[in-house]
């Protein structure tokens, strides 16, 4: 695991644009994970601006997206379709026919989740994956206590995320209570995690992350299982760790520490 602690949010966000575009540059025919939320909209203000000035493209990728409320039409405001249109898509040159997103009105939920899987897998896999974090360690829309083998599926969203989304709805009782998720397992089977994190408000969580148990009250611990992670998180984020974690070598910071 490779973390780096940046100054603030905006360097978090250039830092994971720079590790996606060089993804991208790579293999341009890359498959990249994408998240919502408020954490990667500086990322995909980069990832535009490094499209429209240094002809970053899109053009071979195919996208797959962590996760989608259950109820919500494509062209509701706050769904995650709508989000990743206006915030990346309708931006740079993304093949529509490439771009998939959980479906949150499909007729079969559960149907659409087994046929979800099959997509990624038919695609070769997801190369990069983009994650944001929960302030309750959530991963994607797995809440505290989902497996850590988990796949695509219908799942709940506790009271805490219901409250933390609430401030994009009118109020809490609309925020949609099911959610179509990536599951950990699925996630985990990305070749390159970048996970990332900034303010005080995700340092407990991202503490647990990097330095607690891997354990299915911390969804997003499950990442300490995986071979190619890379943590980026600003100052604030980091502001509980006790550990210097400096190439992955967690080494004590605290002079007490025995
Ligand atoms: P946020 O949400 O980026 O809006 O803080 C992240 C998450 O809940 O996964």
């Amino acid at each position: 695991m490779l973390t780096e602690i940046v100054e603030d949010y905006d360097a978090m966000s250039i830092r994971a644009a720079t590790l996606v575009a060089q993804q991208i540059n790579e293999k341009p025919d890359a498959v990249i994970g994408f998240a919502t939320g408020s954490t990667p909209v500086g990322v995909y203000h980069h990832l535009i601006r490094m499209h429209r000035d240094e002809g970053l493209d899109f053009s071979k990728l195919t996208c797959f997206n962590l996760d989608e409320y259950i109820g919500l039409t494509p062209q509701h405001t706050q769904s995650y379709h709508h989000f990743m249109w206006q915030n990346l898509f309708l931006h740079v040159n993304v093949d529509p026919r490439s771009v998939f997103i959980p479906m949150g009105m499909a007729n079969d939920p559960e149907k659409f989740c087994d046929w979800y899987e099959q997509q990624i897998q038919a695609s070769g896999g997801v190369d990069l994956q983009l994650l944001g974090i929960g302030g309750n360690g959530h991963l994607a829309f797995n809440e505290p206590g989902a497996s850590l083998g988990s796949r695509t599926r219908v799942t709940a969203l506790t009271q805490d995320t219901i409250d933390a989304n609430a401030r994009f709805f009118e109020s809490s009782q609309e925020v949609p209570a099911t959610a179509i998720t990536m599951g950990i397992g699925t996630i985990l089977e990305s070749k390159c995690l970048v996970l990332m994190a900034s303010g005080e408000k995700k340092a407990q969580a991202i503490k647990a992350t990097l330095e607690g148990p891997v354990m299915v009250m911390m969804p997003a611990s499950a990442i300490q299982l995986h071979a190619n992670v890379h943590v980026i998180i600003d100052k604030g984020a980091a502001s509980a760790l006790e550990y210097d974690h400096h190439d992955g070598i967690a080494e004590s910071i605290r002079t007490d520490a025995s």
